[in-house]
């Protein structure tokens, strides 16, 4: 949802500017562009386009400098053209601005700026701050207080940054999107999130709302909305630059599906100790007072969150899972005991922050489970469960949602424990087949016939997946996954409401998927005969002992035997490798997938 990134003492601004946005670019690729203050002025650069495409202008017309902005685009206000692109420039072409977020009063700034005889270029939003950041310096404000006074104008969410041809320094603030500073040694740099720099430096400070920073190639300083200098933290992120560079995979997508065994491990290391569950920033018997669980998620998260809900119904503990978008218009009536939990990879969701940040305004605790170490999701909430994941930089979620189902299988285990005061007879066989669950992934990986399978159906008219139990929002995530990537019609449902109405849409052009996870199995052959019968081709995914399944379905991707509850993780690596190899049966760009962006931090 739009990448920021800026480069202050680097010998090369632009080539530094031009990583950072390689790996911000799966905020948004609508577009792209630098501006860079050389003590000569401010020269700008951008286009429509991807980051590739910003690279080959660049190599035409070079800019050189030591300070400077970057932004890949996600376009929300404007179509994605060179003049949307950012940086935005005022009249005079002094200084340049990029900004990530939505400026909610724009239409009364531009018209109020547009009165006072400013000049706007583009569509967008943004461009109403280097107009008002003009119209201070005009009125003889320094570049400083141009800037606050620029900032205190906007209302809405904002990361925006700002370089002027009178400073070698870049200035940025934040108030609702997210903003982080790396301190290198050799430059300091500016981002929307941490893979922006990762090359460069693990020590970041993680920008709070309200906070203005000045960053020269010498210092740094952080303030308030008043002024006074404010310490934030520099905290030292155990992610690697490897981590986000794709190696010798050709999608990113490839290579997190194939990460999973390790980023699973690292969910569960530590965390089933003794046979029972500890979650580092949960005391023992932190849910001992919960009555009910609510989840808050969007996507890919909001099925993990179905399963999460799920495992806590089994347990006998009151759950239900929210699409945050809709809980933040109405949440359902709060009780005391109810504890809200958003899932969340990157932790900055803005439909998720809005569902916690209502929930909280009920007095409801909170619980963010998020793979964002100094994620806003991570420092609202009154406590964070990571999940461990590593970065992912792929626009569809593989290895997170693996990481969420298992953080969540492990938090569901500690919620029962803690509510009902004693260890449930079927945890030690939870938790060591979680701690078998990484080998169990590597067979699916190597084993798996789902390059053959998405041959045999790649000209499909649609495709459907159904489950029932935990295998239900495995089906849902089935279809968003392959409808993301291959743009082929998709849906997921549960295999009982089939005969209900979707039933209707079933033809021999129609392959469904069927999950089965070893629960409620005969209720799902009665589902596999009702759409055989219609001629629709059937696959079962499945353990090797369901063999009742193999014999009505018409193939079968098999998954290795584990425990019930997480075999829908293990069918899910079959669902996501059967995506991966439609999509590019279908060349589409994986990685990018048209009209989306990973982080989405507008409501
Ligand atoms: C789909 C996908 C999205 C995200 C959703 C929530 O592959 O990635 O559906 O799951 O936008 O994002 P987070 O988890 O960052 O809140």
């Amino acid at each position: 949802m739009c990448g920021i990134t800026a480069a202050v003492g680097a010998d090369d601004a632009v080539s530094t500017l031009l990583t950072g946005l390689q790996n911000l670019e799966y905020r948004g690729y609508d577009s792209a562009g630098v501006a860079v203050a050389n003590g000569d002025g401010v020269e700008v650069v951008k286009r429509e386009g991807q980051v590739d495409d910003l690279e080959a202008l660049l190599s035409r017309r070079p800019l050189v400098g030591r300070v400077g902005l970057g932004h890949t685009r996600w376009s929300t206000h404007g179509a994605p053209t060179n003049a949307n692109a950012h940086p935005h420039t005022d009249c005079y072409g002094d200084l340049a601005v990029v900004h990530n977020g939505i400026i909610e009063n724009h239409a009364t700034l531009r018209e109020r700026l547009q009165s006072a005889g400013h000049t706007f270029t583009s569509e967008t939003d943004t461009e109403v701050v280097p107009h008002l950041v003009e119209e201070y310096l005009d009125s003889g404000a320094s570049v400083e207080t141009a800037f606050r006074l620029a900032v205190d104008d906007l209302s809405g969410s904002y990361a925006v940054a700002l370089v002027h041809e009178d400073e070698e320094a870049v200035y940025a603030a934040r108030e609702g999107s997210p903003l982080v500073f790396g301190r290198g040694t050799e430059a300091y740099h500016l981002a929307s999130d941490v893979p922006a720099f990762l090359e460069f430096t693990d020590d970041v400070v993680y920008l709070e709302d309200g906070d203005v920073i000045r960053v020269t190639p010498s210092s740094y300083e952080i303030t308030d909305t008043e002024g006074s200098p404010v310490e934030r933290p520099i905290e030292s992120i155990d992610w690697n630059s490897e981590d986000v560079e794709k190696g010798a995979f050709d999608h990113y997508m490839r290579k997190e599906i194939d990460e999973q065994p390790t980023a699973i491990a690292q969910a569960v290391r530590g965390r089933t100790d003794g046979g029972a569950v500890a979650l580092e920033s949960l005391p023992d018997g932190a849910f001992a007072d919960v009555d009910r669980v609510q989840f808050v998620a969007c996507g890919t998260s909001y099925h993990a969150a179905l399963y999460g809900a799920q495992l806590l119904r089994d347990r006998g503990v009151p759950a239900r899972a929210f699409l945050a978008s809709e809980y933040a218009m109405t949440a359902p009536p709060t009780e005391a005991g109810t504890v809200l939990v958003g899932v969340t990879q990157s932790g900055e969701t803005a439909d998720t922050l809005a569902a916690l940040r209502r929930g909280a305004s009920e007095g409801l605790r909170t619980l963010a489970v998020t793979n964002v170490v100094g994620s806003t999701a991570a420092r609202e909430c009154d406590a964070a469960v990571l999940i461990r994941a590593g970065p992912e930089i792929g626009v569809a979620a593989t290895k997170t949602f693996s990481s969420q189902v298992a953080t969540l299988t492990l938090l569901a285990e500690r919620i029962r424990r803690d509510v009902r005061g004693d260890h449930s007879d079927s945890a030690p066989a939870l938790l060591s087949a979680l701690d078998r669950l990484p080998d169990d992934v590597e067979s699916v990986l190597s084993e798996t016939r789902a390059p053959s399978f998405a041959r045999r159906y790649d000209d499909s008219d649609a495709y459907f997946f159904v489950g029932r139990g935990t295998a239900h929002p495995v089906a849902l995530e089935g279809a968003l996954k392959l409808k993301e990537i291959s743009y082929e019609h998709a849906e997921g449902f549960p295999a009982g409401e089939l005969k209900h109405g979707p039933l209707a849409l079933v033809t021999p052009s129609t392959p469904v998927f069927a999950v089965c996870t070893g629960a409620h199995t005969e209720k799902l052959l009665g589902s596999i005969e009702e759409v055989s019968a219609r001629g629709a081709p059937v696959v079962a995914v499945a353990p090797r002992s369901e063999k009742s399944v193999a014999e009505v379905a018409d193939d079968v991707l098999w998954v290795p035997e584990t425990h019930p509850e997480l075999v829908g993780l293990l069918a899910n690596v079959q669902l996501q490798l059967l995506s991966y190899h439609t999509a590019t049966l279908l060349d589409r760009p994986v990685d990018k997938p048209r009209n989306l962006a990973k982080s989405v931090t507008v409501e």
